[in-house]
């Protein structure tokens, strides 16, 4: 006689919740192999899936350490074999049994514990669950908003859970490090006054005081510094940091530093004290040497070989000024541009017009109008739109310049410096994707040293600090900063790894007189230093020791340390391109009784 099939709604009444009643878990997921075998165990976890085969019933039970296979025998109770067919993903189960080795030809040498399963004897459901919106497993894509909407799914996966883990041993590893220095771990203030890292700040209205606002910090930077005049000497902080600018595939609103101030130092002992934080940080999280020594690099020299200031020196292709060859050139766009580069690429003749014409594309995203090329041929002849407006002597300088080969393509940019570099700078790191040119699992970091103290902004039309206004110039020349503020350098550095920057610092001003210059350079005047920063103007009269640091971006150490490739797999709970939360709903709305309460009217609210 054949059983009747017993339907789905049918399992309900063996689906009952139970608490832990004194049941204590004895191992984690990730923990039984062979020498276990035989131990009475009780585990707990998500069922991540359940397999019938012949009778026998097979759970595979998840936690952050890893999966054991539970297996449900024949000679199981009756009931209790109906409690394991009630059994669905992601329930939360207790389970005691004992452990056994798998049957021959069963283990799975791919997981810790493939050489085991638990054969149970009894059983608890801790927790029942809706069908999730995605599977949670790391084969699964599932859409970003889903994965944002439901964060704490997403973040069962073990995929992106691991991450969360390295990031946990990276900060402990900071700590030990900066401990061991004589570091002290310091909280500055989060409601607090404008901070002058040049985004725009998000601020927060006071009720105690209608009509103000704090504003959240930018940075700790003016904190860390007054740290200094306190004379406490080293300072660090593993901090939030909120800045109201345009999202990219690395930057978020709030984010986190690792800051840190330290007195009676230069610009060598503070790179030598951050050189080594992020030596024993990459040894101690994932096993990597990096180099005894970083290399170095001033800005103008990053600018002219790679037109970016964040270097990703993992591969070679240098940007090579070209303007000189193509000054008299027939091809008027070249002969009257200001800057003229070009970017060879050895062996990429293969391109396709269509992909060029996409490159093209790219490149307009940074402000160029359009994209010339020339592709090498085997004959010698010169395939390009442009070719037939080159003389030969321009043929021959370029191929001098650009050292041009049969097989190659070389592009051109020609325009303002500003958009020359940027273009071709990003450029240089789309083709290194598209011809596989970064070897994975390499690191490459390298110090920028020699910014510029200042730059020019010509929307303001005036002056800005290039890193911040309490940035030191380099010895010698505070006078420039006067006499021509373009000429300047700061005694600023930043660390770049693998093309992305992932801290910055310098030494500060730490003499009233040099900030008050600093501020003249800036046209603040002292109405608005004083209103803005007065406080630390201040502080530096009072025997302010000289002092510089550095902060990190930790989310971006992180993703590099994963291998990350956007900012959110690195965050638990991060925010959308559009500064949102999927998953609270923030920013939200907020009742008419709180706008009152903060003294706030909106001018157009909806209802
Ligand atoms: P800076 O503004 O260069 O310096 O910031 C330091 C580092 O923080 C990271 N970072 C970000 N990461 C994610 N999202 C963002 N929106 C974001 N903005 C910056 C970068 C950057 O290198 N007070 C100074 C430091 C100092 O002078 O000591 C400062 O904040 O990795």
């Amino acid at each position: 006689m054949t059983e009747p099939l017993i339907e789905e709604r049918d399992y309900d009444q063996y689906r009952t919740v139970e608490d832990l009643g004194g049941w204590t878990r004895t191992h984690h997921l990730g923990e039984l192999t062979a020498a276990d075998v035989d131990r009475e165990v009780c585990l707990m976890g998500w069922v991540q899936f359940r397999r019938d085969h012949g009778g026998l019933i097979f759970i595979d039970l998840r936690d952050r350490m890893g999966l054991t296979q539970i297996v449900f025998g024949a000679d199981y109770g009756l009931d209790a074999h109906e409690r394991a067919h009630a059994i669905r993903s992601e329930y939360v189960l207790a389970v005691r049994g004992t452990v056994k080795a798998r049957p021959e030809g069963m283990a799975n040498p791919g997981m810790p514990t493939g050489q085991i399963e638990v054969q149970i004897s009894g059983l608890k459901f801790l927790a029942l669950s809706k069908t999730p919106p995605f599977e949670i497993e790391d084969r699964s894509e599932p859409a970003e908003v889903l994965r944002l909407k439901y964060r704490y799914l997403d973040l069962r996966r073990p995929k992106l859970a691991k991450n969360f883990i390295l990031r946990h041993k990276a900060a402990q590893s900071v700590r030990r490090y900066l401990d061991g220095l004589g570091f002290l771990e310091i909280e500055t203030p989060i409601l607090t006054k404008s901070t002058p890292e040049g985004a725009r700040d998000f601020l927060v209205p006071s009720r105690l005081n209608q009509g103000s606002f704090y504003a959240l910090p930018q940075s700790p930077q003016l904190f860390k510094q007054l740290l200094m005049v306190s004379g406490l000497e080293r300072y660090y902080q593993i901090v939030k940091c909120f800045r109201d600018e345009d999202l990219r595939a690395d930057r978020q609103p709030e984010f986190t530093q690792i800051d840190i101030e330290m007195s009676f130092v230069d610009e060598e002992q503070v790179m030598h004290m951050a050189e080594n934080m992020v030596r024993a940080l990459f040894r101690e999280t994932i096993g990597v040497d990096l180099p005894t020594a970083f290399p170095r690099m001033p800005f103008a020299e990053a600018i002219r070989d790679y037109g970016l200031d964040k270097p990703d020196v993992r591969f070679d292709l240098k940007l090579k000024d070209v303007t000189e060859v193509v000054r008299g050139s027939e091809f008027k766009l070249f002969a009257k541009a200001e800057l003229v580069k070009a970017l060879r690429v050895p062996a990429g003749g293969e391109l396709s017009r269509k992909e060029i014409d996409d490159l093209t594309e790219f490149v307009k995203i940074y402000g160029a109008t359009g994209l010339a090329w020339i592709k090498i041929k085997e004959d010698g002849e010169w395939q390009s739109p442009i070719a037939k407006f080159l003389s030969q002597a321009e043929r021959d300088g370029l191929t001098t310049i650009c050292g041009l080969e049969v097989g190659d393509i070389v592009f051109f940019q020609a325009a303002s410096p500003d958009v020359v570099n940027t273009a071709l700078g990003q450029l240089r790191l789309q083709l290194a994707e598209r011809f596989g040119l970064i070897k994975d699992g390499t690191f490459a970091p390298l110090w920028v040293t020699d910014f510029p103290l200042l730059e020019y902004d010509p929307e303001d039309k005036r002056w800005v600090a290039r890193h911040h206004p309490f940035t030191s110039p380099q010895p010698g020349q505070l006078d420039l900063v006067a006499t021509d503020p373009g000429a300047a350098l700061a005694r600023a550095y930043d660390l770049v790894l693998n093309g992305s920057e992932i801290g910055g610092g310098s030494i500060r001003n730490h003499t009233m007189s040099m900030q008050q210059a600093m501020f003249t350079a800036l046209g603040i005047d002292q109405a608005e230093a004083t209103e803005k920063f007065g406080f630390l103007l201040e502080a530096l009269e009072f025997g302010a020791p000289p002092h510089g640091g550095i902060a990190f971006g930790f989310d971006r150490l992180i993703m590099i340390l994963c291998g990350a490739k956007s900012i959110r797999d690195v965050i638990a709970f991060p925010k959308t391109q559009k500064a949102t939360c999927l998953m609270t709903e923030a920013p939200g709305e907020v009742s008419n009784r709180q706008l009152r309460e903060l003294g706030i009217r909106l001018r157009e609210k909806k209802d």
